[in-house]
């Protein structure tokens, strides 16, 4: 099976390398922001599956028209950049019967599975507290600049769109339930920037010179908190940030039950903390004889052998094209209803920032 990949930055490099550890699927990058190559991918009948790793504000119409060539689409999260849009691909790929994924990789870490399976067994008990954060540093001067800055790339949210997405997408994936109502707070420490002359790519702006800058004024968030429920009894608090210096790819989750907790973070990725009211807490470290029976899965390699996060992709898309390859599998990976599901949520900080109050969501 072929499969196009369009977007040749930091994203196309890593869906490329993952793609091709799976071995079963032969990745064809589609170069350049030029439509022929697109085009030509689309008219290609031997490619069954097209990638979208661009900008967020060019998902939408990408994925519509590689819908409509009748590809199957896995696309980079933010789905889109508004939920009317996200509605709109999620009914186009229901009534073509199209393979749909939103890639909200980090669920697939195998220690976040072995969590929620230990939710699902019941070892944590009632679920009481949610907690954490994603934190980064990569944006912490006004020097530092990316696509993601500029709303008319990335849509009108920058940190809550780019990484607390995957946070709330984790949080709901443990614990099995849903945000039903939050307050935001979200802040923007520069009110303008030093935009680069040229093009900068993801994480690539710290060999600038000064006269390489224009001073723009910016409207995206650095840094939001919210609190939130997750139906009648269950509480929740994360942050997320582009401004913490030090942190650099750090999301971690808490998750506190009436029987134990259980801890993670991204940055060590192979550690899982529990938490026991009685007896001695414990770190346990990711060995697939010891996992969870349903989380066994997704752990390629045997304890003490980390798996990190370019091992995330290579776990959605393996499931991925299985569920191509196998048209009555069910698709056990995050599909476009999840993306949805998350400028839903998206939507609802901005407009509790805006309104200073809580929001609710179903
Ligand atoms: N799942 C994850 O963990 C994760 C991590 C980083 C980024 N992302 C997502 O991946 C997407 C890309 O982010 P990135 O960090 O790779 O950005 P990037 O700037 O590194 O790369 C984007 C690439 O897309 C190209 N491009 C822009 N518009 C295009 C168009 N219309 N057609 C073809 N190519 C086009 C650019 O030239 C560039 O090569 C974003 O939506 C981002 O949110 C996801």
């Amino acid at each position: 099976m072929k499969a196009a990949i369009v977007g040749s930055g930091f994203m196309g490099r890593v869906h490329l390398e993952a793609l091709r550890r799976l071995g079963s699927v032969e990745a064809v990058p589609v170069r350049g922001r030029d439509e022929t190559a697109f085009r030509a991918a689309l008219a290609d009948p031997t490619i069954k599956a097209v990638h979208i790793c661009t900008p967020n504000c060019s998902h939408f119409a990408l994925a519509k028209t590689a819908m409509e060539a009748g590809k199957h689409v896995l696309c980079e999260k933010p789905l889109t950049t508004s939920a009317g849009e996200a509605e709109e691909l999620v009914a186009l790929a229901r009534a073509k019967n199209i393979r749909n994924c939103t890639c909200h990789n980090l669920r697939y870490y195998p220690m976040v599975q072995h969590i929620r399976r230990m939710r699902e067994d019941g070892d944590l008990g009632e679920i009481l507290v949610v907690q954490g954060t994603y934190s980064q540093d990569w944006l912490l001067y006004d020097t530092d600049w990316n696509w993601r800055i500029d709303p008319r790339e990335s849509g009108p949210s920058r940190v809550m769109a780019d990484i607390g997405s995957h946070w709330c997408d984790m949080a709901e994936h443990i614990t099995g339930r849903r945000i039903s109502a939050l307050c935001a707070d979200l802040q923007t420490f520069h009110r303008t920037r030093k935009r680069p002359k040229g093009e900068v790519e993801t994480f690539a702006g710290k060999n600038l010179a000064p006269e390489d800058y224009d001073e723009m004024p910016i409207q995206t968030e650095d840094f939001g908190s919210v609190i939130f429920h997750m139906g009648e009894r269950t509480r929740g608090a994360y942050t997320a940030s582009q401004v913490s210096a030090g942190c650099k790819n750090g999301l971690s989750i808490e998750v506190y039950g009436s029987k134990m907790s259980a801890a993670w973070n991204q940055e060590r990725p192979d550690e899982l903390w529990i938490g026991n009211r009685n007896t001695n807490n414990q770190v346990i470290v990711k060995d697939p004889a010891l996992l969870k029976d349903r989380a066994k899965s997704y752990a390629d390699l045997p304890g003490g052998h980390s798996e990190g996060y370019d091992d995330t992709f290579k776990q959605v898309f393996r499931r991925f094209y299985g569920s191509i390859e196998n048209p009555a599998e069910t698709a056990e990976y995050p599909q476009f209803e999840d993306g949805l599901r998350q400028l839903h949520i998206l939507e609802a900080e901005l407009e509790s920032h805006k309104l200073r109050g809580w929001v609710n969501l179903y």
